[in-house]
């Protein structure tokens, strides 16, 4: 396993595989690396002859006040995570390879970008889709991975490749749990030990919105009531959103059908979780 640090150093490693008839796959992250990540490299590897794992922090994604400067860093832990998977490159720029100069061209979408997430971090998705933009440029063609947990991200990649005509084909992953159910995440070291306590409440709220969707409730309004009730038992979190949506568009709809997605947000102290669940409803007349 061997860790690329520059733009020119990547480009020129992954054209001599392409060359020689290698499939590339990709997996981008920010670090901090977990199981969950873990399991994106596990589906890549057997899938391609090479994969590579990117590791940055990401300024363009944090608004002020969020965590940049706390954000976990430590590249030896997450290459030895990497080598255990079968990856065979990681790339970890510098912030000045990436971003060599301030940037004036960015990427956003309106469409999927704009609700949920969308609402409560608003330069959030214009800050992922410009670097996922600018790693796929530098990596070229690929399989890239990515995982359900960042629900609405994964759709803004999909919306993104397709309409740019990206050369890459986007893979998404099922949710990687701790055995509580709570989905893992760089984040989850933020919280204190009643904070840790207190989050299983998003995979157990998630849990009962779907369960009342398999058993014929089709009002959004009620699901969404039910789970942010759920939600409200657990003292030290904060309700973000709690919504019911269609799987594609990431819109409310007035009556719930077809593949949809439960979708939570809870701030715990320092941390923001958000995880996500979905299911088939049949449409009347089809099951
Ligand atoms: P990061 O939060 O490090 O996540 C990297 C990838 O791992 C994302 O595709 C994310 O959905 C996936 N992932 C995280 N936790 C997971 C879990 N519990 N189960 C399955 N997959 C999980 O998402 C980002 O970084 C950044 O926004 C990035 C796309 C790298 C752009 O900077």
């Amino acid at each position: 396993m061997k860790i690329l640090t520059t733009i020119p150093e990547v480009r020129e490693t992954l054209n001599a595989h392409r060359a020689a008839g290698r499939t590339v796959g990709f997996v981008p992250t920010m670090g901090a690396l977990h199981a969950g990540h873990k399991s994106l490299m596990l589906a890549s590897v057997p899938e391609n002859d090479i994969t590579i794992v990117s590791i940055f922090v990401n300024p363009l994604q944090f608004a002020p006040g969020e965590d940049l400067e706390a954000y976990p860093r430590d590249l030896e832990t997450d290459a030895a995570l990497c080598t255990e998977a079968g990856a065979d490159y990681i790339f970890a720029p510098s912030v000045s390879e990436m971003y060599p100069e301030p940037i004036e061209t960015t990427v956003s979408l309106t469409g999927v970008s704009e609700p949920l997430d969308g609402q409560s971090r608003p330069t959030h998705f214009s800050g992922v889709a410009t670097v996922v933009t600018k790693l796929f440029s530098i990596i070229g063609s690929c399989s890239a991975y990515f995982g359900e947990k960042d629900f609405q991200q994964l759709a803004i990649i999909r919306k993104m490749s397709l309409d740019l005509s990206l050369d890459v084909r986007v893979v998404g992953c099922p949710i990687h749990r701790e055995t509580d159910g709570l989905a893992m995440s760089s984040r989850n070291i933020y919280l204190t030990p009643e904070e840790r306590a207190d989050s299983v409440v998003l995979n157990q709220a998630l849990a009962k919105g779907i369960a009342a969707i398999d058993a014929g409730e089709t009002d959004p309004a009620a699901v969404r009531d039910l789970m942010a009730a759920h939600i409200a038992t657990a003292d030290s979190g904060t309700l973000d959103y709690a919504e019911v949506v269609d799987a594609r568009t990431l819109l409310t709809p007035q009556v719930l059908s077809g593949e949809v997605r439960a979708l939570v947000a809870v701030q715990f102290g320092k941390a923001r979780l958000i995880d996500n669940m979905g299911t088939t409803v049949a449409v009347s007349g089809s099951a």
